[in-house]
């Protein structure tokens, strides 16, 4: 196939950060996906719903004139969320809240400590109708990095999902053939994000030949055997896995530095690398369900109108971005080839 048309498809998982971030993240995903769940985690928490109503609003003006993209917005949970705030949140229209591993990865030293007392939170939220984002990984200091996905999936997930089946779960970003296998045998009411660097990468492309920064993201990239697990995961068809690119663009300096940031700033070029990955897989008749379907049935929300069409073409991602600040940014996959083209978009 030399072509492939989908229904206009969403990104479920990204960060659009704030400021000057803006209006480059924000054009970049509106260009081809029709909606995005925007994660919570700025400087400070996104802890509120006057807060997150406020960014939405900051990421509305950054739309080139004309769009018609939806930013989805998420409450970042901490340990003084109260009822009241889920409440408040789910009146106020904000899609999900998120919880991240307290001190695991970027600006997540406020999300909760202790997943115990969290459990009135979730209850209310399975009570209004409010998915509960994962990012799936215990931070215990003795824990491996390399296996912290699974201990989190043993030693909490298993019990929150027992404790809540009512409660709509999505295990973000997934890294291992444990975390598709448990999404795989949970209930209709969990699922799963998988990313494009974690389809197409494993732990080599990350430090054989020299530590790559770019491609350091969280939950860290794992043994082949892990991104064989979830591209078997992908091209199953299943509709428990879903696109979520988890964007998330650093600076340069903050990447390529002696203590680099996490996260790989995927938007120019995700949807074309999802796109190659199910060509390599020889299932692009997968692509419509994943990108455009999947998500969108999960989260009760209607399935997109418009198509985009992408073509089998190759072209070159760009080395560098350069920011409003005039700082730069370096873009997953840089100076490297896709073969896959965004050509219409209506
Ligand atoms: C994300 C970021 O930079 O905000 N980084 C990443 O590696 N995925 C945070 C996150 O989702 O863990
Ligand atoms: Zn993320």
């Amino acid at each position: 196939m030399k072509e492939i048309t989908i229904q206009k498809p969403d990104d479920w998982h990204l960060h659009f950060r704030d400021g000057d971030f803006l209006a480059e993240t924000v054009p970049a995903t509106a260009r081809c996906f029709q909606r995005a769940i925007v994660m919570p985690n700025l400087m400070p928490p996104m802890a509120n719903a006057e807060m997150v109503l406020a960014y939405r609003e900051r990421i509305k003006t950054a739309l080139p004139t004309g769009s018609h993209f939806e930013p989805l917005m998420t409450l970042y949970l901490t340990n003084s969320t109260g009822l009241d705030d889920i409440r408040q949140a789910k009146a106020a229209g904000v899609i999900a809240a998120k919880l991240y591993p307290a001190g695991g990865t970027t600006n997540s030293s406020a999300a909760p400590s202790d997943l115990a007392t969290m459990t009135p939170v979730f209850e209310v939220m399975q009570e209004v109708g409010m998915p509960l984002l994962v990012h799936g990984e215990v931070t215990d200091s003795h824990i491996d990095i390399f296996d912290r996905e699974k201990v989190f999936i043993d030693r909490y997930l298993q019990k929150i999902v027992q404790d809540h089946p009512y409660l709509k779960v999505v295990m973000e970003h997934i890294t291992t053939a444990e975390a598709a296998q448990f999404v795989a045998e949970a209930s209709e009411n969990v699922a799963a994000t998988i990313t494009p660097q974690h389809l197409l990468l494993n732990r080599n492309d990350m430090l054989v030949g020299g530590i790559r920064p770019h491609n350091f993201c969280l939950p860290v990239l794992k043994r082949n055997t892990h991104q064989e697990a979830l591209r078997t995961a992908v091209a199953s068809g299943s509709h428990k896995y879903f696109l979520g690119s988890d964007s998330a663009p650093h600076e340069k300096h903050q990447k390529e530095s002696a203590c680099g940031c996490a996260g790989c700033y995927s938007a120019w070029s995700a949807l074309e690398l999802y796109t190659q990955v199910f060509d390599e897989l020889n299932v692009l008749d997968k692509l419509n369900g994943f990108a455009s379907c999947h998500g969108a049935d999960f989260y009760g929300l209607p399935r997109n109108q418009g198509t985009v069409t992408l073509v089998k073409e190759t072209w070159t991602v760009p080395e560098e971005i350069i920011l409003l600040n005039g700082k730069p940014i370096i873009p997953f996959f840089a100076g490297q080839e896709v073969h896959w083209r965004v050509k219409i978009n209506d």
